[in-house]
């Protein structure tokens, strides 16, 4: 069993984060806006999704765009504006490292900043490329361990461990304490790219496009050039230097190569036909408000139009 980043222990609300973060969100849209531009298709899933943030960027192509993430306290919270703003989302309160949906079933999806909260990347990897159809375009956002001011820390403190490959588990302080409460250890991890790179790869999920955000991430620097300029200058650094490891983030562009099984492709448009039992992958019978599992028995609620199928 992994832990999970629980956002309801604390009634966390994630919306207050991006509150004075107009660089950030614009510098992430910027990517997803052209990685999503000509791509279409059925489900498409947006894992850790929370209140939308970026529906926006991949609405347009997809007929059944999926919210899913563990928080159904968010999920509950923000439904009718979602509803209202894109009502062909669903949302579905499930757990990222046990997913409720058949395999092969997903035609493509993105992870934004919730790596972080996964301490085993390798089993979240494996259960999405499970889901994913065979040529799924997914694209997965981390924070970048080898970023350039964490590259000079280490260097003055001589700390030469800190360029192995490990993911570094990050100290959490007043401003990236997202989702637990101040002085409880949360799960904060930064990756090192190549890490992530052999992981997903492990998983056949393979790196079409590496693409570097959040360049000037830095409060003086906000305050010296405004978000517009900011951004600006974003959009040149993410053409010229997306190579390097400089910054805090990175979004790398998939494709998942996996063996044809025609047998297991679903190509159903119903939601209910492609859930299925988190726990062992099982048919699943519907009623209105439950769905129970044909094979372990295992029953999951639905409450206000949302799906609790979270399992640890
Ligand atoms: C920092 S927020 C990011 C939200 C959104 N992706 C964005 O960029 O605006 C992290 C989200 O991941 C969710 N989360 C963390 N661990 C998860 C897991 N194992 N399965 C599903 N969701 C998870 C949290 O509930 C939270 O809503
Ligand atoms: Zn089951």
């Amino acid at each position: 069993m992994n832990d999970v980043a629980d956002y309801d222990l604390f009634d966390y609300d994630y919306s207050t984060y991006w509150k004075n973060r107009v660089y950030e969100n614009n510098s992430e849209k910027l990517i997803l806006n052209k990685e999503f531009k000509d791509k279409k298709g059925t489900f498409f899933l947006d894992i850790g999704g929370s209140y939308g943030r970026l529906t926006d960027t991949y609405y347009k192509g997809y007929s059944h765009p999926i919210i899913m993430d563990y928080s159904l306290k968010t999920l509950q919270k923000n439904k009718d504006v979602i509803k209202k703003k894109y009502p062909n989302t669903e949302l579905i309160a499930a757990n990222a490292y046990k997913m409720p949906f058949a395999t092969s079933s997903i035609d493509a999806g993105l992870m934004v900043r919730v790596l972080h909260h996964i301490e085993k990347p390798e089993d979240y990897f494996k259960e999405s490329a499970r889901v994913f159809k065979k040529d799924a375009f997914y694209v997965q956002e981390f924070a970048n361990k080898m970023h350039l001011k964490a590259v000079i820390r280490a260097v003055c403190k001589l700390d030469f461990k800190f360029f192995s490959k490990e993911p570094y588990n990050h100290p959490l302080t007043r401003s990236n304490a997202e989702g637990t409460d101040q002085g409880i250890a949360g799960i904060f991890y930064n990756f090192h790219p190549e890490d992530v790179k052999e992981k997903m790869e492990k998983c056949g999920f393979i790196i079409t496009k590496k693409t570097g955000c959040s360049f000037f991430r830095m409060q003086s620097l906000k305050k010296i050039f405004g978000d517009n300029t900011l951004l600006q200058m974003e959009k040149v650094q993410q053409k010229l230097l997306s190579w390097t490891n400089i910054p805090p983030s990175i979004f790398y562009s998939t494709t998942l190569k996996k063996k044809n099984n025609d047998k297991l492709i679903n190509n159903s448009e119903k939601l209910e036909d492609i859930l299925v039992c988190p726990e062992c992958k099982g048919k699943l019978n519907f009623t209105e408000k439950e769905a129970t599992c044909t094979h372990c028995k295992h029953t999951y609620k639905k409450e206000k139009d949302i799906w609790d199928f979270r399992i640890m």
